[in-house]
């Protein structure tokens, strides 16, 4: 086996996914079109021209557009389900999926709308391709403090169903401290807790998280690179940092592949893996992100093998099941 075919064989866990960043033009005309919306678009196309991002503020601008044709929990279905296929044939078997409750009920779309149709999808990817998921439900950090407390209320009633809370959308400016306090909120209420930072954020921002939010993961943490303090003590506390390399080069984050981070941080012996973030509008999902850092950085048969185990090791799946995945991958050999 080639490293390429490796990197197909091997089962992965996504655990950085936004359901929102799933959604291909292709399924946002035809959802678009049964709900009679319009959408300032006239083919794939002018959509796929429109992707053509410098920073996040000017992805999140077209993102929370597209997410507007969103209606019926049907649609929010449709929308999982397309992702789930692309977990079948990426092998990837368990899925921590993002979603932004505030980008839906501030249009008037109830809670239970979009949540049961991300519900089924995730049973139907169960019974049809064994794929285990498990839902975060962020806040967007541009809203105030007392918004993400409300929206932390209108998700109790599904708290059995939502493993975790996230912190998502513009990240300068709006520090994890502002969260310092839904957060303990969340915790106590059994929330798992994860954030992202040091994406476009400082070290600072990534202390905070770990400080003040007290999370269990980092989402990104790519700018930690920049402190050897915060570095030591992530690599000491085996803190995950979802990685997402297609999404931070068409973001800007990095201004070519070569020089993502990703392998050097791998190597400093830090739990990173490998993610796609919004997959539909950044260039593909989980397998399309590893062979991108592949061709770029020539990872070894070990070092790939790692980012996979590493994926289910940073994943909220039992110690079993961790062993389980973890014996598989040390089976496979190129
Ligand atoms: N960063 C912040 N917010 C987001 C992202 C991201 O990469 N994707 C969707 N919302
Ligand atoms: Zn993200």
């Amino acid at each position: 086996m080639n490293h390429l075919a490796l990197i197909q064989a091997m089962p992965k866990a996504e655990l950085h996914v936004h359901i929102e960043g799933t959604f291909e033009p292709e399924l946002m005309f035809e959802i678009a079109q049964r709900n009679h919306i319009q959408i300032p678009y006239q083919n794939i196309e002018e959509v796929r021209q429109a992707y053509n991002f410098h920073n996040l503020q000017s992805f999140l601008d077209i993102y929370y557009a597209g997410a507007k044709v969103l209606i019926h929990e049907q649609d929010f279905y449709d929308l999982a389900w397309a992702y789930f296929k692309k977990c079948h044939a990426d092998h990837v078997v368990h899925t921590e999926i993002f979603f932004d409750p505030q980008t839906h009920t501030e249009r008037g779309i109830a809670f239970e709308t979009f949540f049961n149709g991300f519900q089924r999808a995730c049973q139907d990817a169960k019974s049809e391709f064994g794929i285990s998921s498990h839902l975060i439900m962020c806040f967007l950090r541009h809203l105030s403090e007392q918004e993400a407390f409300e929206t932390l209320e209108q998700a109790l009633p599904f708290k059995d169903q939502i493993i975790a809370v996230g912190l998502d959308s513009s990240e300068m400016g709006h520090p994890p401290e502002k969260f310092q306090r839904v957060f303990a909120a969340a915790a106590e209420a059994g929330f798992l807790l994860v954030a992202h930072a040091g994406e476009e954020g400082p070290p600072e921002y990534v202390w905070q998280a770990l400080d003040l939010l007290k999370v269990n993961r980092i989402d990104h943490g790519v700018r930690s690179e920049e402190d050897s303090q915060l570095l030591a003590r992530l690599a000491k506390e085996q803190m995950p940092l979802t990685v997402c390399p297609l999404s931070n080069l068409k973001l800007c984050v990095v201004d070519d592949m070569q020089q993502h981070n990703i392998q050097r941080l791998l190597q400093q012996g830090l739990c990173v893996m490998v993610n796609s973030d919004d997959p539909a509008y950044f260039g593909g999902y989980m397998n399309d992100n590893f062979i991108a850092i592949q061709n770029a950085l020539n990872l070894s048969e070990a070092e790939l093998k790692q980012l996979a185990v590493n994926s289910f090791n940073a994943s909220f799946i039992s110690a079993a099941e961790k062993k389980h995945w973890a014996e598989t991958i040390a089976k496979l050999s190129v």
